[in-house]
């Protein structure tokens, strides 16, 4: 049983439950270069939680360490209560956790439905021998795969585009299909870097509505990377704030709003 005793009620009245990960004392070393430096952080169930920061921070290489893509020089990664082993980034998938990247990740040739059934991969359980052998099977599990990509499509409003190879779709839309992707997979812990980065207003707008409904409807839990100010505290439960490497805040988007540290580090300066 979740513990609910410690989670909290959200403002607009969602339930916030238990961590579901916790990073401690993370440092990452590159060469001489330090990425991150001794880091802590949580992430509780049901939340949106976002990391701002200057570039070069060392927010990408943050989600790199949750998703496995890098693996820390110190600290520990829980998951669910437990101390996570040194693991591979399909390990990590296998656990619920998918994500996006900061500069898109799709195969452009091929068609938004074929992305998103790779995102399927990491719960297919018929190998290719097993298909050879029991086709039968093979071919219920692969419309199984089909149906559940369909049902994310419907969601994402991507019906018109899902013969279209997604090297031809207009970037706002590319962004969109690597989302349904990461959904594809049905993950617990969602990890969204910079999502609407490049976007125009009214793409921000429905990328936004996308993932509070993420949040709402299928109750993952959302990490996200987003330099607009706007955004981040529309969408945030709460901030972690990194600069040059060290997290210099952490709390409520107003929180963070009204800490000297972040106005001085990050606010004060622009980033476009
Ligand atoms: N694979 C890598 N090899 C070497 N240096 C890296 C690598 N990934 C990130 N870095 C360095 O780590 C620092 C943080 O980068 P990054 O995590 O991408 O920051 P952010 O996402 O906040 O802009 C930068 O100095 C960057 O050059
Ligand atoms: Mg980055």
């Amino acid at each position: 049983m979740k513990d609910m005793s410690e989670g909290y009620t959200t403002a607009d009245g969602r339930k916030i439950g238990g961590t579901m990960m916790e990073m401690k004392n993370i440092t990452l070393r590159f060469g001489g270069v330090v990425a991150i430096k001794d880091i802590s952080f949580d992430i509780r169930e049901g939340e949106i939680r976002a990391i701002i920061g200057p570039n070069g921070a060392g927010k990408s290489s943050m989600l790199n360490v949750i998703s496995g893509f890098y693996i820390p020089s110190e600290g520990e990664v829980w998951f669910h209560g437990s101390k996570r082993p040194q693991m591979k980034p399909y390990q990590v998938a296998q656990q619920g956790i998918a994500r996006t990247f900061q500069n898109i990740a799709l195969f452009k040739g091929m068609s938004t439905l074929d992305n998103m059934m790779t995102g399927r991969m990491t719960r297919m359980k018929s190998s290719m021998a097993q298909q050879a052998m029991w086709w039968g099977k093979a071919q219920k599990e692969e419309s199984e795969h089909r149906e559940a990509v369909e049902k994310i499509i419907d969601f994402l409003e991507i019906q018109a585009i899902r013969k279209t190879p997604v090297g031809r779709l207009p970037y706002g839309l590319q962004k969109r299909v690597e989302l349904g992707r990461a959904l594809a997979a049905e993950p617990k812990l969602l990890l969204l870097d910079e999502p609407m980065a490049g976007m125009n207003v009214e793409e921000k707008e429905d990328m936004s509505r996308f993932i509070l409904d993420v949040n709402d409807e299928f109750g993952t839990t959302i990490a996200l990377i987003e330099h607009d100010m706007g955004v981040v505290m529309d969408l945030s439960d709460r901030v972690v704030v990194m600069d040059y490497g060290k997290k210099i805040g952490d709390g409520t988007p107003d929180e963070v709003r009204n800490n000297q540290d972040v106005i001085d580090a990050y606010l004060g300066v622009s980033h476009d």
